[in-house]
């Protein structure tokens, strides 16, 4: 549970830009300023075709601000000063054309100038319709604002207000209020990870059969990601090596793309000196030893045998080195039957100091799911068994622990 009483004395600045879900954040509003925080909203001109200017300023008891050449708003309070006396600009509905406009740095109205001005961190709800979402030029911006550090919140699935299904729904008002409570909570929190280096690898890995096919498996990234956010949340200096996932990059962390297994290991190589490394990455145990120049086609002598090739096992090389070896190295065990135990010998035969076993057999839905029951065993030490919960609490948790474990210097 998110801690709500972070947001007590918080001076928010709330952008509300046009879209259905704008009544949504008059009950955002009414939530924020029941909790001690002091909200102050800009209302686009979209905005305002869904929510009145009146009701805006009755709820957060302030003057709302519309328009960037306004002679009496600039002489009371001008943009900058706006866009800096706030803790937290969250922009809910952040539609497309907001999206697009910040990524691209326009400064055309109120909302997009405050927007490029700010020097503090940013939140952003997207709604908007499932196509506009879902387009290349949506995503493209999307990724370019989470990779200067803009945070996001959502959008849900579900049905929307134009009548088509999918994902673009705006957050709910409870849903938001925890994400900047947590926001909040995390900026003000213990940072027992501060100085420290740690080297995270998440989801799946291509390994290709010809320049159109490849072998992959079902990891969704979730679980890594969240490992690596909550490393960062905890002050350390995360790298984060990803396989292909449509998971968000985590703020704040260095991401490194990568298809194989081979590049996988490279880029953990190349991420060392690491006081930590936690791999999470379902790395695909063979590859195809030479894959094929050009498409493999049907005709011929009857379906391909493939030759396949043992990939590196990274786990195995980070915890074996001699020199420059991270001083916690963890692991995972996906297995389907006697977790503990295979999981205990997988730590054995690999030289790791923890791992984190889950339970993947059918019908538990934590590979792709939101969910995870694991055990943490570590070399020495009986085993701990979590009940289920969500991915971002087990990796807080897991965080928690390394940071618990890890005294002494960092590895620089
Ligand atoms: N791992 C790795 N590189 C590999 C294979 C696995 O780094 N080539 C890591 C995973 O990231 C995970 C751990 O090893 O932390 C366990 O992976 P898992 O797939 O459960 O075990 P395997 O080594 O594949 O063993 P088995 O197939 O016998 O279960």
């Amino acid at each position: 549970m998110t801690d709500l009483g972070a947001l007590a004395g918080k001076r928010i600045l709330l952008v509300i830009s046009g879209g259905i879900a704008a009544y949504k954040c008059l009950e955002l509003i009414r939530r924020l300023k029941e909790r001690g925080a002091a909200v102050r909203c800009i209302l686009t001109r979209g905005g305002a075709q869904f929510v009145t200017p009146l009701a805006v300023s009755a709820l957060s008891e302030e003057k709302v601000y519309q328009e960037l050449w306004s002679l009496t708003d600039e002489a009371e309070m001008g943009h900058i000063r706006l866009s800096r006396e706030a803790d937290l600009v969250v922009v809910a509905p952040a539609s497309a054309d907001l999206l697009a406009r910040m990524a691209a740095g326009m400064a055309d109205d109120l909302a997009s100038t405050t927007l490029l001005a700010t020097d503090k961190p940013v939140m952003v709800a997207p709604a908007m319709n499932v196509m506009m979402w879902q387009h290349p030029a949506t995503q493209a911006n999307m990724a370019t604002l989470r990779s200067r550090g803009v945070r996001q919140i959502g959008p849900n699935s579900g049905d929307m207000a134009c009548g088509e299904v999918g994902s673009g729904r705006m957050s709910e008002p409870h849903e938001i209020l925890a994400a900047i409570a947590g926001f909040f909570a995390e900026a003000s929190g213990p940072r027992p990870l501060a100085g420290r280096r740690a080297l995270v690898t998440s989801g799946p890995t291509h390994e290709p059969i010809d320049p159109v096919r490849y072998i992959a498996n079902r990891s969704s990234g979730k679980q890594g990601h969240a490992i690596a956010a909550a490393l960062s949340a905890l002050g350390a200096e995360v790298t984060l090596v990803s396989g292909p996932t449509a998971e968000p990059d985590p703020a704040g962390c260095r991401v490194v793309r990568v298809e194989t297994a081979r590049e996988m290991l490279a880029a953990c190589e190349a991420a060392l000196p690491s006081d930590m490394a936690v791999c999470a990455a379902a790395v695909a145990d063979w590859r195809v030893d030479v894959a094929a120049g050009q498409k493999l086609k049907k005709e011929g002598a009857g379906p391909p045998a493939l030759h396949l090739a043992e990939n590196p096992d990274i786990l195995a090389a980070l915890a074996r080195r001699d020199a420059g070896r991270p001083a916690l190295v963890v692991g995972f065990a996906a297995e389907t039957e006697s977790v503990v135990e295979h999981a205990r010998a997988k730590l054995a035969r690999k030289g790791c100091d923890w791992i984190v076993a889950n339970d993947v057999s059918a019908g538990t839905g934590t590979f792709g799911g939101e969910s995870n029951a694991v055990h943490l065993i570590r070399r020495d030490g009986a085993p701990e068994s979590w009940p289920r919960m969500g991915k971002d609490e087990v990796a807080r948790r897991l965080a928690q622990e390394i940071a618990a474990a890890l005294g002494g210097a960092a590895a620089r």
